[in-house]
């Protein structure tokens, strides 16, 4: 594929697939609304290439979007934009429904009019991909089960419900209307330019800081853990190769609880950058009331995705852990401003 939209780019996951995309030579058109998660900082190494273009534009859009589709032919949209954090969902909804929902459905419909105008040939190369999460699956028992593309989608929070029908509006405009769609759903995400509301991120640079680590309800919740750039091969896979109208879970087979996980985060940090007096970070860590309708475990088994696509994630989580920390730790001038609420997108709104 030579030229692609990628919607969200601005955003963790979607900047690390602009960056590899853009690097691998691909034309790479990144749209994107820069809500208070998107950061063109996190794009500063392709900003000049001549295969990368930004538009500041909303995935609703359809005029803006399908006249871009247009003028640039692209043979993929990858739909990475989205409301993604489940805290801010059980506070204000409604967001998440306008552009998890009802934006997917509008990018669905602008990608089926470009579509219908491709010649047959471009038709069937043409590929929409809808980027999900495990999280449409809902709760699993500590003891027993994992995610395959068969398990029903079961979500409890507003953000997996939105995120779950976006997914089946996906499906329908393949079964319906032929569109060739593909999608994929992936574990939790960590490593370079992670928004600092998430866990990893969050407690990285409050631990750098020696401030207090919170942790929801006993810490004891179960995540899949997967670094940024394995998801970024995997995406690239997916849009390439995946088969149309399949799912593909994405996971890195690294399952920790969240204080597991917090705890590794104070141990590389007091190696790396002790507290003055000797402190262990461990005694950060601050208990927390629980989030409401929290999943207790995720698990997903990448079997698909590694036997069909042949894609194996390359970090642990112990060496993708080490580098996001030493990444953090080396690139304050990324994370300061977002700290003092200095958005990229606040700041380009007050131009
Ligand atoms: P993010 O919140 O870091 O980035 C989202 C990006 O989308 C931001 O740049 C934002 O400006 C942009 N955006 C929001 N609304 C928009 C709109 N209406 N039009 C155009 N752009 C808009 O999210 P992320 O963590 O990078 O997640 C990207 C995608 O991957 C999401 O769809 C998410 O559901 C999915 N996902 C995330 C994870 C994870 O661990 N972070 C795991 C699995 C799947
Ligand atoms: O599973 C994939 C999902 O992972 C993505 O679809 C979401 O977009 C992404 O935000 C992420 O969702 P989580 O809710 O799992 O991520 P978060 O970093 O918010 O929380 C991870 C776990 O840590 C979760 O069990 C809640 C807990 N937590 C979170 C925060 C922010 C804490 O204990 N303390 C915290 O301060």
């Amino acid at each position: 594929m030579e030229r692609i939209l990628v919607t969200g780019g601005a955003g963790f996951i979607g900047s690390a697939v602009v960056r590899h995309l853009v690097g691998k030579g691909v034309r790479v058109v990144n749209v994107d609304k820069l809500t208070y998660a998107g950061n063109l900082d996190s794009l500063l190494s392709v900003a000049e290439a001549p295969n990368y273009r930004f538009c500041q534009a909303d995935i609703g859009d359809v005029p803006r979007i399908l006249s871009l589709m247009a003028e640039e032919q692209v043979d993929a949209v990858m739909n990475l934009a989205a409301e993604s954090h489940v805290d801010r969902s059980i506070d204000g909804p409604g967001v998440f429904v306008e552009t998890n929902v009802v934006g997917t459905f509008r990018l669905l419909n602008a990608a089926l009019a470009y579509w219908r105008g491709l010649d047959p040939k471009r038709q069937e190369r043409f590929r929409f991909h809808q980027i999900s999460t495990d999280e449409v699956y809902g709760d699993l028992p500590y003891d027993d089960g994992i995610f395959t593309e068969e398990t029903p989608y079961a979500p409890s929070s507003p953000y997996s419900a939105s995120k779950a029908a976006a997914d089946h509006f996906a499906r329908a405009w393949h079964e319906t209307y032929g569109l060739p769609v593909v999608l994929s759903n992936c574990s939790n995400n960590y490593g370079p330019f992670h928004f600092p509301e998430k866990l990893v991120p969050l407690t990285i640079i409050n631990a750098i800081e020696g401030k207090a680590l919170p942790v929801y309800g006993r810490g004891e919740n179960v995540r899949d853990w997967l670094h940024v750039e394995d998801h970024a091969r995997a995406l690239e896979l997916v849009v390439t190769r995946g088969a149309v109208g399949e799912s593909y879970n994405v996971g890195g087979r690294a399952e920790r609880t969240n204080l597991q996980v917090v705890e590794a985060i104070c141990d590389l940090l007091d190696e790396r950058r002790p507290l003055p007096g000797g402190e262990r970070r461990r005694s950060l860590i601050t208990f927390v009331a629980d989030r409401p309708g929290h999943d207790r475990r995720y698990a997903i088994d990448p079997t698909k995705i590694e036997r069909d696509l042949g894609w194996k994630a390359r970090e642990s989580f112990e060496s993708g852990l080490a580098k996001t920390v030493d990444w953090f730790l080396d690139n304050e001038q990324w994370w300061r401003p977002i700290r003092e609420q200095r958005y990229a997108g606040d700041r380009l709104g007050s131009l």
